[in-house]
């Protein structure tokens, strides 16, 4: 197989400057809570976007996405969300460099040589393996190779930190879905068999080892993506910031949903909800706004628990008991399916189907949600005969083929040095 050095001279008839690799990701648990000022534990995957690129001087970005086969050229004025999914991850991140005033990270790229350089324009061949639309980052993956390849071919001297933030950005207005910052962090920041503890609020981040032993992590992958996922994305962090935004009438030093006890989400969200979800007061009869009520309320028990949860988690991480870590995991899953709703039947089916079996400690759905995987603890002698029966129950239950990927942690974005083969 051609390499991506390669294709790349072939499709434009010079050696690229430079070959980036970026991860895809996984995430532990800390589901959701990103953009609600939470911790997550993820960490980078030994599946990745390659990007070669070099420069032009005909203010064009010459753009070929080597698996789909497609090639798309895009001048560098005035950059607008592209009719191309793919485009935008890679065209999202130049106008983060290119319009710093969009980019809310307070980034001073003063050099405006160096913009002007950008600005004339480059060529770029992009690939990968991470499988797309399995919650594994593969868009972050692109954004952070794409601007991690800018900052060094434009010396642009960003930190890795800066770089997440404006790829975060660029997902915002270049393809619509109002993303916290895990998937970007941890495809820039990973370390080799570590995951990352990332304060959501500060951005302080802590490694931890992840010494796994006779376990193994894996990912169990539904192959379906509903096509509503974006939406409900969105319409969940709407819901949080209503939540809180209730919360915080009647405390307002409440800051965050750091601050948030669940008995004050009681206080203030279940006042007219009994425990079988029926309105307790009449005044709250109409059906829209009943039902608006719940879900708020639901949507930010669970973020309190979620919060907490991650930090007795990571507790569990550094004193090894994995097992009090896999159960937590368990109940991470029943949060998103039940209170969060972000989950899907087959989903359900997958960690359902796992939950009693003893050599799975833990088991949940992962990412955004609505499709993609579940992440799996499972011990490294049960994985192939897990693996056979849940696929065979899974297809006979939800019509489906299972994909399975056993993934190992690795380090985060970085240039690929260039092999020389010696004959
Ligand atoms: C997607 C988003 C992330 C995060 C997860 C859910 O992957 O891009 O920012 O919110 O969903 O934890």
């Amino acid at each position: 197989m051609l390499t991506i050095r390669s294709q790349f001279t072939n499709h434009f008839n010079y050696n690229a400057a430079l070959v980036v690799k970026s991860p895809g990701r996984i995430n532990l648990i800390g589901e959701h809570i990103d953009y609600n000022h939470g911790f997550v534990l993820p960490a980078a995957i030994d599946k990745f976007i390659e990007v070669a690129i070099g420069k032009r001087s005909d203010g064009a970005i010459h753009m070929v996405a080597l698996d789909l086969g497609e090639a798309i050229i895009v001048p560098t004025h005035n950059l607008a969300p592209h009719a191309t999914a793919w485009v935008n991850y890679i065209i999202g991140v130049v106008d983060q460099v290119l319009n710093t005033e969009n980019n809310n990270v307070s980034i001073e790229i003063n050099l405006v040589s160096k913009r002007e350089d950008l600005a004339a324009g480059f060529d770029i061949c992009i690939q990968g393996n991470i499988p797309l639309g399995a919650g594994l980052s593969s868009s972050a993956a692109v954004e952070c190779a794409v601007l991690f390849a800018l900052n060094e071919l434009y010396d642009l001297s960003l930190t890795k930190m800066q770089m997440a933030l404006m790829a975060q950005n660029a997902e915002h207005k270049f393809a619509g879905v109002n993303c916290g910052l895990m998937d970007m962090f941890a495809s820039l920041h990973g370390q080799k068999n570590k995951a990352i503890l990332l304060d959501c609020d500060s951005l302080a981040f802590t490694y931890y080892p992840l010494a796994l032993n006779d376990y193994s992590i894996v990912l169990f992958d539904t192959q379906i993506k509903h096509a509503l996922a974006s939406s409900e994305y969105n319409t969940r962090r709407l819901e949080c910031e209503q939540g809180l935004k209730i919360i915080q009438e009647k405390y307002p030093t409440v800051k965050t949903f750091r601050d948030i006890s669940l008995e004050q989400v009681e206080d203030c969200l279940a006042f007219s909800i009994n425990s079988t979800n029926e309105m307790k007061e009449d005044k709250l009869q109409d059906k829209t706004t009943k039902d608006n009520t719940i879900k708020v309320y639901q949507r930010c028990k669970y973020v309190v628990e979620e919060i907490k949860r991650v930090q007795l988690a990571v507790q569990d991480l550094a004193t090894g008991d994995m097992q009090a870590f896999g159960k937590k995991m368990f109940e991470t899953h029943t949060g998103l399916s039940k209170l969060y709703e972000v989950s899907c039947p087959e989903l359900d089916f997958l960690v359902e189907s796992v939950s009693n079996n003893e050599n799975v400690l833990g088991a949940r759905m992962m990412g955004g949600g609505f499709g993609g995987c579940t992440i799996n603890i499972i011990k490294k002698t049960a994985v192939e005969e897990i693996t056979k029966e849940l696929s065979a129950k899974y297809n006979q239950a939800m019509h489906k083929e299972l994909a399975m990927y056993i993934t190992s942690i690795e380090d985060g974005t970085h240039v690929e040095e260039e092999t020389h083969l010696v004959v």
